[in-house]
């Protein structure tokens, strides 16, 4: 999200040089909350209410006023970090002083977003989006906290799921209506169509589903288990999507599940050591079943070693969720480096009863 909001698209097409993403006008959707936010007010796209602020006595005038929990998000990029669920009206007040005074996120706390705490199923649904027609994604299911039953610290994702089943038939549609295009005729309205991924991190709530955040970039491990899904080739995708010509690009669906489960260093998301050698990485998986995508690893020599937080996410495909579920956790028992973490629960929500 770095480069697309800092104009990495518009860069390569005044080389002349082909690139596929958002440019720069539109990769606010990420990287403003406070402008993603007043976007969903003005085309009636459901999301939880919310107020903004650039001023740290207003903000801690109004968290005084309302009912918590209460969500404090950080305006600007934050690596993920920038969202706080503050449970007391202490914590609302750290939250406020720490972002907008002692500003942890540099400026992109100049300017915050107080929202109400939205409770449900959290999933995401994603889109290819060529500036007029776009196709969906399966939907997914991250599982942002560290420990078994969303326990502990939020992650940048400790795992994920496809097909997320809590997308049924009728929500798709309200999602699709209600939300994704909306979303992109608000976004076409702009001198600039939107070009790539579009990412929405859903809330699907008693109510029906509610916009969390927008992202304008695969998410990941989000990407993992849906790229595996895919039967059709993702090149000649990003090319319609450049081109302009997506309607006339396949875009098509394998069935069948998968599964990613982040293999972690210990500490994580806190400080955690790197430079750990990993076993048991020799044997290469059989491809069509198991692949583990390197996140944080690296070459020493000739052996692998921990250089990252999240270090693998293993992934499985299979022809349900329960088999997918084996498979990786199968994969995963041969791996092992000294303080690997991982949840033994992902996607144990969605198997059948
Ligand atoms: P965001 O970066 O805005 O998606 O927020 C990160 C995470 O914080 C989300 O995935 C949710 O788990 C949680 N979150 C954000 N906003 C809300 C909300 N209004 N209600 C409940 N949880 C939220
Ligand atoms: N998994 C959430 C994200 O990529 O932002």
């Amino acid at each position: 999200e770095l480069p697309l909001s800092l104009g990495i698209v518009d860069a390569f097409e005044k080389e002349g040089l082909r690139i596929f993403g958002p440019r720069k006008s539109s990769a606010w959707i990420e990287s403003s909350k406070v402008r993603a936010k007043q976007f969903m007010s003005d085309h009636h796209i459901p999301t939880a209410r919310s107020k903004s602020f650039d001023q740290v006595g207003e903000a801690l005038e109004y968290a005084s006023r309302h009912p918590l929990p209460l969500v404090i998000k950080a305006d600007g990029l934050a690596a993920g970090k920038g969202v706080i669920i503050a449970q007391n009206v202490e914590e609302t007040r750290q939250a406020i002083l720490q972002i907008m005074e002692k500003r942890v996120f540099g400026s992109a706390g100049d300017q915050i977003v107080i929202e109400e705490f939205l409770t449900g199923q959290e999933a995401t649904v994603m889109v290819f989006a060529d500036g007029q027609e776009f196709r969906e994604m399966p939907a997914s299911q991250d599982h942002k906290r560290v420990e078994d039953g969303d326990q502990g610290a939020n992650t940048g994702g400790m795992g994920a799921y496809a097909p997320a089943p809590v997308v049924n038939r009728g929500i798709r549609e309200q999602v699709l209506q209600k939300i994704i295009q909306p979303t992109l005729k608000g976004l076409a309205e702009q001198d600039d169509p939107y070009q790539g991924i579009l990412y929405f991190g859903l809330m699907i709530s008693p109510e029906g589903p509610r916009v969390l955040e927008f992202n304008c970039r695969f998410g990941d491990p989000e990407a993992q288990v849906i790229l595996p899904l895919l039967d059709s080739d993702l090149v000649d995708i990003f090319e319609a999507v450049v081109e302009r010509r997506l309607d006339q690009a396949p875009v098509r669906w394998k069935e069948g599940s998968t599964i990613c489960v982040v293999l972690t260093s210990g500490g994580y998301p806190g400080p955690y050591p790197r430079g750990i050698p990993i076993q048991g990485l020799e044997k290469d998986p059989d491809l069509d079943s198991v692949i583990l995508f390197h996140a944080g690893t690296a070459q020493r020599e000739d052996s692998v070693v921990t250089d990252g937080g999240r270090v693998l996410g293993v992934t499985a495909l299979g022809t349900d969720l329960k088999e997918a579920r084996q498979l990786a956790y199968q994969e995963i028992e041969g791996i092992h480096f000294d303080g690997m973490h991982y949840r033994k629960d992902i996607g144990v929500r969605a198997l059948p009863d």
